[in-house]
């Protein structure tokens, strides 16, 4: 099967031009100026920029947390991802408390597999860091799963003490590996929680003010100190706070390798919409929480400096109804985690490029090249360049779109951005040289995602 894409303004991170772009199967064959051959399907992206597909490397499908199951499944979160411009996305297994990473990436590919309409890898939580578990690194590398995450926070669930995180750090610095950390201090948020909970303060906005900067600056310091000890590098996840930024700075220009993703929500939302009526507020319960207004510009400042590195969402949706009630009563049940998975290319290209904060090819960078480059995928994503996967979206700059509740194909009952116009629209999505959206329709279909075996980190 050849398609060829005539006439489009590709834009990667490096390049700005207009070419043809000739796909056979799932690659990019040939780029060139008016390409001569015929094809199959021939697709005029005249007006058009052409991307390399979004990938997202946090996302959280399926996924069992806070008594009860995030309500995108591998199905519905891949296919919202595909209609938001996103073709690749790496999710989390999780090895809980009494259980083999072999059992947690078993389950996960059971969760995806027959299911996943875009590619997609796996990190892999690590909720004990005892030496059986620390071993089985090597196996996960072996099987193409090459980052950790662990946890500062979620005592109890997640947390996992200063010690065990020093000796994934040095497992990781050994075997090529990548340990990404959830950086808030959970032992003092903990305190807080109870403080707040035994004075009645019972309300979704107590889960941010038990949650200060100051504790997302406090952990991500820490863990920078241990990362440069253990001599491994270090990614930083979901970085909300002006606070943590100013600690990854402050590594990066001694030389560390720490690197940091942020999210949208962090950088168009704020802590006043915990102040909602009613227990609207509990739209927004996510960790760590919606800062206020001035940790905002600081993030943006941090992306255009490279500071931080990827914007990605952490999307893990609950709907309202039935998931985020069951903290009606007290804030620290309400189930951790929004919706985002769709809406992160456009509201980046916005905020970015509309609002000149940033490059067209920068936006590209922290959206999908640099997200390859440091979760061992680049070249075969992240990029558009002959050999690597076809994966591309047709981007109408001069369209505009609204999102909300109603556009959405995320399965959840409200969205965080309700109401928001962005600049430009997603109007064809292609994975593999197929194309999966045109306009307002989804042509891919279920289980046509595959798994990526990716490699070890590489030092950028
Ligand atoms: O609130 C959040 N972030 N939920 C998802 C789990 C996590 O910590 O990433
Ligand atoms: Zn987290
Ligand atoms: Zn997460």
């Amino acid at each position: 099967m050849k398609t060829i894409i005539r006439n489009g303004h590709i834009i990667t991170a490096v390049d700005n031009y207009h070419a043809d772009i000739l796909i056979e199967d799932d690659i990019i064959q040939i780029i060139g100026a008016h390409l001569p051959m015929t094809a199959d399907k021939e697709i005029d992206a005249t007006g058009m920029l052409v991307l390399p597909g979004g990938i997202d490397v946090h996302t959280h499908f399926d996924m069992p947390f806070g008594g009860t199951t995030s309500s995108d499944d591998f199905f519905t979160g891949t296919q919202a991802a595909a209609f938001g411009g996103t073709t690749t996305i790496v999710d989390f297994a999780i090895q809980s408390k009494g259980h083999s990473m072999q059992e947690a990436l078993d389950t996960w590919f059971g969760k995806a597999e027959g299911k996943a309409c875009i590619d997609y890898g796996f990190h892999m939580i690590v909720s004990e860091a005892s030496s059986e578990r620390l071993a089985e690194m090597a196996r996960m590398m072996d099987q193409g799963v090459t980052s950790f995450k662990m946890f500062t926070a979620y005592p109890g669930v997640f947390m996992v003490d200063d010690g065990g995180i020093f000796q994934a750090l040095q497992k990781a610095g050994d075997i090529g590996a990548l340990i990404a950390i959830h950086a808030e201090n959970g032992s003092v948020i903990d305190v807080l929680v109870q403080e707040a909970l035994a004075q009645g303060k019972i309300a979704p906005k107590y889960h941010a003010l038990t949650r200060p900067p100051e504790l997302e600056g406090e952990a991500t310091h820490r863990v920078i100190v241990l990362a440069a000890l253990a001599q491994a590098p270090l990614y930083i996840v979901h970085l909300s706070a002006q606070e943590a930024l100013d600690a990854v700075i402050a590594a990066r220009d001694h030389g560390q390798s720490v690197y940091a993703e942020t999210c949208p929500q962090y950088l168009f939302l704020s802590y006043d919409r915990y102040e909602e009526p009613g227990f609207d507020g509990a739209k927004y319960v996510m960790s760590p929480p919606l800062r206020t207004i001035k940790h905002r510009e600081r993030l943006w400042q941090g992306l255009k400096s490279n500071d931080l590195q990827v914007v990605s969402t952490d999307h893990c949706p609950f709907c309202m109804k039935d998931q985020k009630i069951l903290g009606r009563d007290n804030f620290a049940k309400i189930p951790n985690g929004a919706p985002g998975v769709e809406t992160r290319m456009s509201l980046i290209y916005d905020g970015a490029v509309s609002h000149n904060r940033f490059s067209l090819n920068h936006f590209v960078e922290v959206t999908s090249t640099m997200p390859a480059k440091l979760f061992g995928m680049f070249p075969q994503k992240g990029t558009i360049q002959v050999g690597s996967d076809a994966d591309l979206v047709l981007f109408d700059p001069n369209m505009s779109t609204e999102w909300g509740v109603k556009q959405a194909h995320m399965r959840v009952d409200y969205n965080p951005f309700e109401g928001i116009k962005t600049a430009g629209s997603i109007r064809v999505v292609l994975s593999r040289g197929e194309v999966i959206v045109d306009h307002d329709q989804f042509l891919g279909h279920k289980g046509r995602g595959q798994f990526i075996k990716r490699h070890a980190v590489q030092n950028l």
